[in-house]
């Protein structure tokens, strides 16, 4: 069973820098690009760091604790077969949604 829960409007979030959500007992890193969003577990697999306060170009982020990238859109580490976990989302009138497992 999932949950999906209201995180915020499109409006409240800028592209180039990620923001941060806590949501359903999780810290949740989410990002705009365009008008898509997407989002992933917001502790970096590295050594837990804020990645929902990364820098964002061209789909990538990078930790700002020690520069490790992720593309936004899958999870993936961008030198590695390392693997964070994405969430689903969707924009809904303006408002993001994301879907969290229970
Ligand atoms: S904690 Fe993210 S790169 Fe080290």
């Amino acid at each position: 069973m999932s949950e999906k829960t209201r995180l915020c409007s499109l409006d409240e979030l800028t592209e180039g820098t990620g923001k941060e959500f806590a949501a359903a007992g999780r810290v949740i890193a989410v990002f705009r690009i365009g008008d898509e969003v997407h989002a992933m577990d917001g502790l970096c697999p590295h050594a837990g760091g804020p990645i929902g306060t990364g820098t964002v170009r061209k789909g990538v982020v990078t930790c700002p604790w020690h520069g490790w990238q992720f593309d936004v859109r899958t999870g993936q580490h961008c030198q590695s077969s390392i693997q964070t976990t994405v969430f689903e989302t969707s924009v809904e009138n303006g408002e993001v949604y994301i879907t969290l497992p229970e």
